[in-house]
């Protein structure tokens, strides 16, 4: 039978050991839940952000292609893109639309000569508001939102 000095002795190194396996617990899952839980808490996946394009004086009147090269955050995935946009002014307003054709994403191209856009892919041809003149593409190509900050134009990315 035990006295009362050895259970006590017991109970103690009990709660040592207790405490020890809790603090190593902690000291394991606190990093490895954040590691988890980052790309959640940093905000959705694809978040939206403003991209400078160009500055205003490049853009005229018909559409012109310029590059944008972007990081795209998606959860733990991070990925640098680069994009062509055509951007011109229209009725005092910057104009920037997606080079990516609606149908199977090949890019398309200006012809100033009949004022369309041509996809080299397939044939669609599309106005120069991105209304679909010739099929195969399903729909318009899409605008971008603009703004203009400083003499530069930013296009908002997805
Ligand atoms: Fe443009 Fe097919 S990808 S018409």
């Amino acid at each position: 039978m035990a006295d009362a000095a050895t259970l006590s002795r017991r109970n103690f190194l009990n709660t040592v050991v207790g405490a020890l396996g809790a603090v190593i617990t902690g000291v394991i899952a606190v990093p490895v839940a954040g590691y988890f839980l980052d790309p959640a808490l940093r905000g959705k996946a694809g978040t939206a952000s403003w991209v400078k394009l160009t500055s205003m004086d490049q853009v005229a009147g018909s559409p012109t292609a310029f590059t944008i090269a972007a990081e795209k955050i998606n959860g733990f995935m991070k990925e640098n893109v680069q994009a062509t946009i055509f951007a011109w002014v229209e009725n005092g307003k910057p104009v920037a639309m997606t080079n990516v054709c609606t149908h199977l994403g090949c890019p398309v191209a200006w012809t100033p000569n009949d004022s369309e856009f041509h996809c080299p892919c397939h044939g669609s041809i599309f106005d120069k508001e991105g209304n679909v003149v010739h099929g195969p593409a399903p729909k318009s190509l899409p605008r971008f939102d603009t703004k203009v900050e400083n003499g530069d134009l930013y296009v908002m990315v997805v």
